[in-house]
């Protein structure tokens, strides 16, 4: 399997550790004949409270051992286009997956764990017997069709309210495969997304974001230094405005969000290493992030992958996607990347980003100030008509002067005749 040593240090470091590590992550296969349909590489902990014959209760932590295997409820054909994944271990205990498609994205729609209480075991002492189930249908764990869903993060998941959670960790999935092996895509969940040195901190107050009819207006300039001790490494100055498209509560339809990012009611944070910088927006309802690359080679920067994970009221479900093969924001070490009319960085399908008065140095900033800008090829056409006038008028004022300067020797010459 191909991994992607993108869009963060978190992630990288992740993946190491996920390498290293790798007896402990299961990996699950879901057949229909010859097609796999789902794959699944996970680790999981269960941690189940039960009552004990002694009239009290009692805590047991489980881990999904590497003997799991994929159980016979598992099926890629289940109703209303669903699949479901059963891993099955022990004496009859199982952790089970079911996937539902939406559009473009497919989500956990169900997630369950059963277990046998009749396994003495596990479950010494136990007043009840028998397979208990309980589950969760808002595990948030959502991804783009045709991309794989990353988290490596742990994430707890509270079943049924009886005190049983599922924590799972080093996931890498896909449900509604076309091809035999995972897609290289990824859809990164957001505790994945890079979190470190935080740099400055505003209370936010809570905001509501309905779909604006008429896009909003330019969104405000805002300005981003990451330090690493105390050198900013760092430096962006920009306006965003985020173009979600997304199925919409109260629209009941599919829609395309543009809201503004507010830089002061946006936290930010990030992280510089050699050859990989990082900038994290953090609003309340929307984590932005961006992953800048340098080539140590060619001396030249760009930026290379755009995450976003939103959980705006409107939205029938989160939406969070990432891209980690973007050419974009292209400078060179030492210089500044500076675009001053509106651009669009194109993320996917169903999202993209404005960004207005931008000037970004991810690497190699000197003295806390931005070296000598690189304009945008946009920026330098709209230059040229400044040139095209500024040479015009040149021109003209040595016109005027030429013909002055004559005009002054004739009458000049005038006088003398007299
Ligand atoms: C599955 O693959 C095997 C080997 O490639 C082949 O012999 C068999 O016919 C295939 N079965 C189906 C149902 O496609
Ligand atoms: C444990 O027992 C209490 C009271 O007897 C009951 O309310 C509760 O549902 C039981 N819990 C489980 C997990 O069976
Ligand atoms: C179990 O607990 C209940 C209520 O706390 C109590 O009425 C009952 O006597 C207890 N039973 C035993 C066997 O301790
Ligand atoms: C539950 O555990 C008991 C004891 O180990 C076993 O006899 C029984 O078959 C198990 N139930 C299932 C559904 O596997
Ligand atoms: C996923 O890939 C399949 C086969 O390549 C294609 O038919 C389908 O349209 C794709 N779906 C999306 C949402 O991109
Ligand atoms: C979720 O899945 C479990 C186990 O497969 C099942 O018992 C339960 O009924 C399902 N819940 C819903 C709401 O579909
Ligand atoms: C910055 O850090 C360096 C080394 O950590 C230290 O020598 C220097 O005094 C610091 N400068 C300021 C202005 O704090
Ligand atoms: C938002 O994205 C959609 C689809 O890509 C596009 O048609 C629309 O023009 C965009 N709107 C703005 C304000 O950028
Ligand atoms: C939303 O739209 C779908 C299909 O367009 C329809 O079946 C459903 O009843 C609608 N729901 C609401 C709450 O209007
Ligand atoms: C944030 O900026 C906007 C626009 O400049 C302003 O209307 C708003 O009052 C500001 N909010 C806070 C909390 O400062
Ligand atoms: C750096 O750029 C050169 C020339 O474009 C390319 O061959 C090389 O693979 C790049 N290195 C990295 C680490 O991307
Ligand atoms: C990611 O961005 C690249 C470059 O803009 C584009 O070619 C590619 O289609 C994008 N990937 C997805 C999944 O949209």
């Amino acid at each position: 399997m191909t991994h992607k040593l993108q869009p963060g240090i978190t992630t990288a470091c992740f993946l190491l550790i996920g390498l290293l590590t790798v007896a402990h992550a299961v990996t699950l296969e879901v057949k229909n004949g010859n097609n796999t349909c789902i794959k699944a590489e996970l680790s999981a902990n269960f941690t189940i409270k039960y009552n004990t014959s002694t009239n009290g209760t009692a805590t047991v932590q489980v881990t999904l051992p590497d003997s799991a295997v994929v159980g016979n409820e598992s099926s890629c054909v289940g109703s209303g286009d669903s699949q479901k994944l059963q891993a099955s271990f022990g004496a009859g205990h199982s952790l089970s997956l079911v996937f539902a498609k939406d559009g473009k994205l497919y989500r956990v729609s169900n997630l369950s764990l059963s277990y046998n209480l009749s396994d003495n075991n596990t479950f010494p002492n136990a007043s009840g017997s028998g397979v208990v189930t309980q589950n969760t249908n808002t595990s948030g764990i959502l991804a783009q069709l045709n991309t794989t869903y990353r988290c490596n993060s742990n994430s707890p998941f509270s079943l049924g309210g009886s005190g049983v959670t599922v924590i799972l960790s080093k996931v890498h999935m896909e449900a509604y495969m076309t091809s035999a092996n995972m897609s290289t895509n990824e859809s990164i969940c957001s505790a994945d997304l890079p979190v470190t040195t935080t740099v400055a901190t505003t209370t936010v107050a809570p905001t509501t974001l309905p779909p604006s009819p008429t896009p909003p207006s330019k969104p405000d300039t805002g300005t981003y230094n990451i330090t690493t001790g105390n050198a900013t490494c760092l430096l962006a100055k920009m306006g965003l405005q985020l173009n979600v498209t997304y199925d919409s509560k109260s629209q009941n339809k599919t829609v395309q969000g543009i809201v503004n990012m507010q830089p002061n009611k946006t936290s930010y944070s990030g992280s510089c290493e050699n050859d990989t910088a990082i900038l994290l927006l953090k609003e309340e309802l929307t984590n932005l992030s961006f992953t800048f690359k340098l080539n140590a080679t060619t001396k030249k920067y760009h930026l290379s992958a755009v995450n976003v994970s939103a959980r705006w009221p409107d939205m029938k479900a989160p939406f969070s996607t990432s891209n980690s093969s973007l050419m974009e924001m292209p400078g060179t070490l030492g210089h500044s990347y500076m675009c001053s009319p509106e651009q669009t960085v194109s993320v996917v399908d169903t999202f993209s980003l404005n960004t207005f008065q931008v000037q970004v140095q991810p690497f190699g900033v000197q003295n806390n100030k931005f070296g000598s800008a690189e304009e945008c090829p946009m920026q330098k056409d709209n230059m040229l008509v400044p040139i095209i006038v500024g040479a015009c008028l040149a021109g003209l004022v040595l016109i005027v002067l030429v013909a002055y300067l004559i005009g002054r020797k004739r009458s000049r010459a005038g006088y003398q005749t007299i």
